[in-house]
């Protein structure tokens, strides 16, 4: 269990973009439909200030660890891999940064050989296994983490589909590892953090942009529990619970940290969960920082705070 607080920070969905330099071919599949939602919609909402202004909260943030749930990219072009990795250079170290892909990331097949290079270090296991990376995220997913007393578990839901389409699945062979590995962290009174793009309540989005194997994950999560769900993809804040084996399993979005909007359901935030050891447990409090503008000026920041209450090992009796 830990034994000293742990802060958990959480960031999703930059969607930056960089189309200047790429060659015409690069958008002779869904990328173009993409490139348009940029310029009619997407590129009115995404500002990068808005990430760089949230980053300089950071330092003050003590994080133990930062996970990034997925579409760094918006097109999962190269130079938007690298500039995504400059982000991450400037959000902390590789062991300190844990990140898993997106749909965005993985808009097309040829994509996934970019993130994985540019990111590597960042999406990397404390082990690998031996098929890692080698021929899908089937094979590398889910990748595991474990400080202090939590275990980070990220999975890969990110997947080329057919034009709009945003949907995201895991496969049988994740799925069943996932499994595995949660009866096992569990048993050794880990926190367990479940870090998925795609979120997995039901009607949480519409079935083009759903995870398609989520009834089967939410069976696993029954048997098996997790003290906590992180995901991206909606760009909104939720909180939803799923049943767990033993109390809910709280299951929580967040905007993308690059929308520059008045809606403060929509809006850029950076929240920090603090896991606080207890008798028997853990109690998470967890704080959200906003900018109090848009994105502009210095980043006086509004912060909101709330807690789950005591947690034990939700795993079964
Ligand atoms: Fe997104
Ligand atoms: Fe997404």
């Amino acid at each position: 269990m830990p034994q000293a607080p742990f802060n958990l920070v959480h960031l999703t969905d930059f969607h930056l973009f960089q189309a200047r330099g790429a060659s015409w071919r690069s958008f002779l599949n869904k990328r173009c439909l993409s490139y348009l939602s940029w310029r009619l919609h997407r590129g009115k909402i995404n500002s990068p200030q808005m990430l760089s202004a949230l980053l300089e909260f950071l330092p003050s943030l003590a994080s133990d660890q930062v996970v990034v749930t997925g579409d760094l990219t918006h097109m999962g072009l190269p130079a938007e891999c690298m500039r995504a990795r400059r982000y991450l250079a400037r959000i902390g170290p590789p062991d300190q940064v844990f990140v898993i892909p997106g749909n965005h990331d993985a808009m097309v097949a040829s994509a996934r050989k970019a993130w994985r290079d540019a990111w590597q270090a960042y999406l990397a296991a404390d082990h690998h296994r031996q098929d890692s990376g080698r021929n899908s995220d089937a094979a590398s997913y889910p990748a595991v983490r474990i400080r202090k007393g939590v275990a980070l578990i990220g999975l890969s839901s990110a997947r080329p589909t057919p034009p709009f389409s945003a949907a995201g699945r895991l496969g049988e062979d994740q799925r069943r590892r996932l499994a595995a590995i949660l009866d096992q962290t569990g048993r050794q009174h880990l926190f367990r953090v479940l870090l998925i793009h795609h979120p997995i309540v039901r009607g949480q989005v519409r079935p083009r942009k759903s995870l398609r194997d989520a009834e089967a994950l939410r069976t696993i999560l029954h048997q098996y529990g997790a003290e906590l769900v992180l995901h991206g993809h909606t760009h909104r804040h939720s909180h939803k619970d799923l049943p767990g084996p033993g109390a809910p399993i709280p299951v929580l979005g967040l905007p993308s940290s690059t929308a520059d909007l008045a809606n403060p359901d929509k809006k850029a935030c950076v929240r920090v969960y603090t896991i606080l050891p207890v008798k028997d447990g853990w109690r998470v409090e967890a704080h959200d920082h906003r900018l109090s503008s848009r994105g502009h000026g210095r980043p006086a920041h509004v912060t909101t705070a709330w807690s789950f209450g005591h947690t034990r090992p939700n795993i079964a009796p």
